[in-house]
């Protein structure tokens, strides 16, 4: 079936390799009589010409709201002081971090410009309007960097609406994206394909947080949210009392079961994996470096150390890629991501967040399918920064994300397509 459908793509890719060539080919005085014979207007020509010449990409996002767009305004404002601005919580809102997991303008402008290289760029904002504006500009394929906003399928609804659409899209398919957005169904799998995981429960009331049976330190938090969403440091319970009020404030903000875990005291990793199948690489492992954090902070990368200790004018050296780590550490990371990464069923790209437990075995804290990637290197994020380390520019990382989706679909290479 995924054949089938790779042949069918591929067969319309390479009509438009077949209709450019034809074009160059006419390209001249009667190349100039046969567009106008396919196109009744100078005008409509033009459009065929650029159409006919270059895959369009469908750029699917949400953007964070209330932030001034960088098209309006100062352009000289630095991405991380606009950044910083759209990152003050919302107090106007029952859920003050509604909005955390959205992009800024600046990440959309940058992914746009990285893209912008490979193919016509078509934004499509993940909004009410989404399903129409997809039908209209029928894109090749959607680059999908959306989080969605309603419910635990959230992040599924853009590319299930595209593969209702039949229009084939970038990063994981909406199964492995509700599997990785819920905490504990992401859990159950990864031990039932036997890749290490902390243990656990899902706790759905006051009564469960009182009644858990794991043994102390233990964390709490919301199974399906992102971004350090009611990630705090009163996440970490070291003791009943603790856990049933952490549980219960939980459940009444978020309105969803609470992931109990045992709480992993070890050292902390992220890792940033690119490809398919047997063509899958892992960037060089982030490290988290705790001794960053202010003093008496628990080592906890969570909703303070992400988006409030950490700012550009106070930025939070917490991070060092790569980890100054050993050499076998780093292979068990790795290996550990990868094995998240497949027992998931994850495409095109992703980053997997591990934590050492007591012995110093890693384990799978969460994956990351649709991982977030701000261009600004002041603003901490991970996936740019192993890129970086790995000698990838932002561009090159967006271009080469682009390229094994599209791989993956088309069996052709947009990057060496634009090479030629
Ligand atoms: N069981 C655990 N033991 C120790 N620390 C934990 C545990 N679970 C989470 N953490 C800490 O909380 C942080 C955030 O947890 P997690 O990655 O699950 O949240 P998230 O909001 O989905 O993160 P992201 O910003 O990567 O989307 C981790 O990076 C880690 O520092
Ligand atoms: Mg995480």
């Amino acid at each position: 079936m995924e054949e089938a459908k790779a042949e069918i793509h591929r067969t319309n890719f390479e009509k438009t390799i077949v209709r450019s060539e034809a074009f160059s080919y006419f390209r001249g005085a009667q190349g100039s009589f046969l567009l106008h014979w396919l196109a009744s207007s100078p005008l409509e020509a033009a459009f065929f010409v650029e159409d006919h010449l270059s895959v369009r990409i469908g750029l699917a996002f949400n953007l964070k709201p209330n932030v001034p767009s960088s098209t309006e305004g100062d352009k000289s404002t630095s991405p991380s002081t606009s950044a910083a601005d759209s990152r003050n919580l919302r107090p106007d809102l029952e859920q003050p971090d509604l909005y955390a997991e959205w992009d800024e303008p600046a990440t959309i402008d940058a992914v746009e410009h990285a893209l912008s290289a490979l193919g016509k760029v078509i934004r499509l904002e993940a909004d009410a309007t989404f399903p129409a504006k997809l039908v209209k500009a029928r894109p090749d394929f959607v680059f999908n960097i959306a989080e969605g906003l309603y419910g635990p399928n959230r992040e599924g609804h853009v590319p299930a609406i595209c593969e209702f659409l039949d229009i084939p899209y970038s990063a994981s398919d909406p199964l492995t994206l509700g599997l990785a957005l819920h905490k504990g169904r992401a859990k159950e799998t990864l031990v039932f394909h036997g890749v290490p995981t902390a243990p656990f429960l899902l706790a759905h009331s006051r009564k469960d947080a009182r009644n858990v049976t794991l043994p102390f330190p233990l964390f709490a938090k919301p199974a399906l949210e992102g971004s350090g969403k009611g990630i705090s440091v009163r996440s970490l319970c070291k003791n009943r009392a603790q856990l049933v009020a952490r549980v219960g404030e939980l459940l009444d903000t978020y309105k969803q079961p609470v992931v109990v875990e045992t709480y992993l005291p070890g050292a902390e990793y992220t890792v940033a994996i690119l490809g398919n199948d047997t063509d899958t690489r892992c960037l060089p492992v982030v490290g988290m470096r705790w001794d960053a954090l202010p003093e008496g902070a628990p080592p906890i990368y969570g909703y303070e150390a992400k988006w409030l200790w950490d700012s550009p004018d106070r930025p939070l050296d917490l991070f060092e890629c790569p980890a100054t780590i050993s050499d076998n550490l780093a292979d068990e990371v790795r290996a550990v991501a990868l094995g998240a990464f497949r027992a998931l069923g994850c495409r095109d790209w992703c980053r997997v967040d591990i934590r050492c437990d007591a012995s110093g075995h890693p384990m799978v804290v969460e994956l990351n399918p649709l991982p977030g990637i701000l261009p600004d290197p002041r603003d901490n994020s991970c996936f740019p920064k192993a890129a970086r380390a790995a000698g990838m520019s932002y561009d090159a990382l967006i271009q080469t994300a682009a390229d094994i989706a599209w791989r993956r679909i088309s069996g052709q290479s947009l990057l060496k397509r634009v090479a030629a």
